[in-house]
């Protein structure tokens, strides 16, 4: 018997099928901008042909309900807002299908199985494009009432700041992400231009625009870790998500910038890279 985990972000689909719990297989496709759904069914009666599969679980970027099983607000996914994924997805497919943030996702991969196994509550932040939250009691996902908890990336820290996908402005995502590192890069009259990545960036502490930007990086992020301690004061925040696989420099900075905060925060880095959502989707089939 084999599950299915499915990543859904704004620039790719990623398919992961698990024997037991191990990924035995990985398919990547790009996401397409309409018809999501369509191509969804389309993928998995291929990736799971031949196969009996005891459930599909699918981690999305967005405002999930996880009971309705749809994707209520997702500012890169417009074309699958409030559409009835898993109640299609299991007609179609014949087997059952789980929804979940994508963050919330890789906060329980973390927690059942990767840095934050050893602690019951714990808090997992995904940097990547943007920046997802979860934050997990007891081995559960916290949801709130709406779906909202967990969604701190879209915690206001500057005041009429940048504006985001979200509609509002100044979100900690638009400070302390992948896309806040490239506006930054943007904006600096050295490196514009020169095609550095984020990560270019962040194993670069030796130049000292890259350090500049670094530096404003790792404030943003070490603020918004201190401010989720004081109001959840987890046993620990796990850091994970795609921008974090990078050089332990920036890394030891962030460390540094949070102890100066003089109270206990335990950050960890993920255990799991980029295939934390998969992982954690997975771990949604009963
Ligand atoms: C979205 C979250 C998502 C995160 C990571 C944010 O922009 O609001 O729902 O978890 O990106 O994909
Ligand atoms: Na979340
Ligand atoms: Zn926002």
């Amino acid at each position: 018997m084999y599950t299915v985990g499915v990543d859904i972000g704004g620039t790719k689909i990623r398919y992961g099928l698990f024997d037991a719990r191990k990924l035995v297989r990985v398919e990547e496709m790009k996401t397409p901008k309409e018809a999501i759904t369509e191509r969804l069914i389309d993928d998995l009666r291929i990736f799971v042909q031949g196969r009996s599969i005891q459930g599909i679980g699918i981690a999305s970027a967005g405002i999930v309900d996880f009971k309705k099983r749809k994707i209520k607000r997702a500012a890169n996914l417009r074309a699958i807002e409030n559409v009835l994924l898993g109640e299609i997805l299991e007609k179609e497919l014949q087997v059952p299908v789980a929804l979940e943030n994508d963050a919330n996702c890789a906060a329980l991969a973390e927690a059942k199985k990767g840095a934050a196994r050893s602690v019951d509550h714990s808090i997992c932040i995904t940097i990547g494009t943007g920046i997802g939250g979860g934050i997990i009691h007891d081995e559960e996902v916290v949801h709130g009432r709406n779906g909202y908890a967990g969604e701190v990336g879209h915690m206001v820290v500057v005041p009429s700041g940048k504006p985001c996908g979200c509609g509002r402005k100044g979100c900690w995502e638009m400070y302390a992400s992948g896309k806040a590192l490239e506006r930054m890069i943007a904006e600096d009259s050295v490196l514009a231009g020169g095609g550095f990545t984020p990560k270019d960036v962040l194993e670069r502490a030796g130049c000292d625009n890259c350090r500049h930007v670094i530096d404003r990086f790792v404030e943003a992020l070490a603020n918004g870790l201190i401010n989720l301690q004081y109001i959840f004061d987890p046993e620990m925040i796990v850091v994970g998500g795609g921008v974090t696989h990078s050089s332990e420099a920036w890394w030891d900075q962030l460390e540094k910038k949070v102890g100066e905060a003089n109270i206990e925060v335990n950050v960890q880095r993920a255990h799991f890279q980029n295939d934390a959502g998969m992982i954690g989707a997975s771990f949604l089939v009963k």
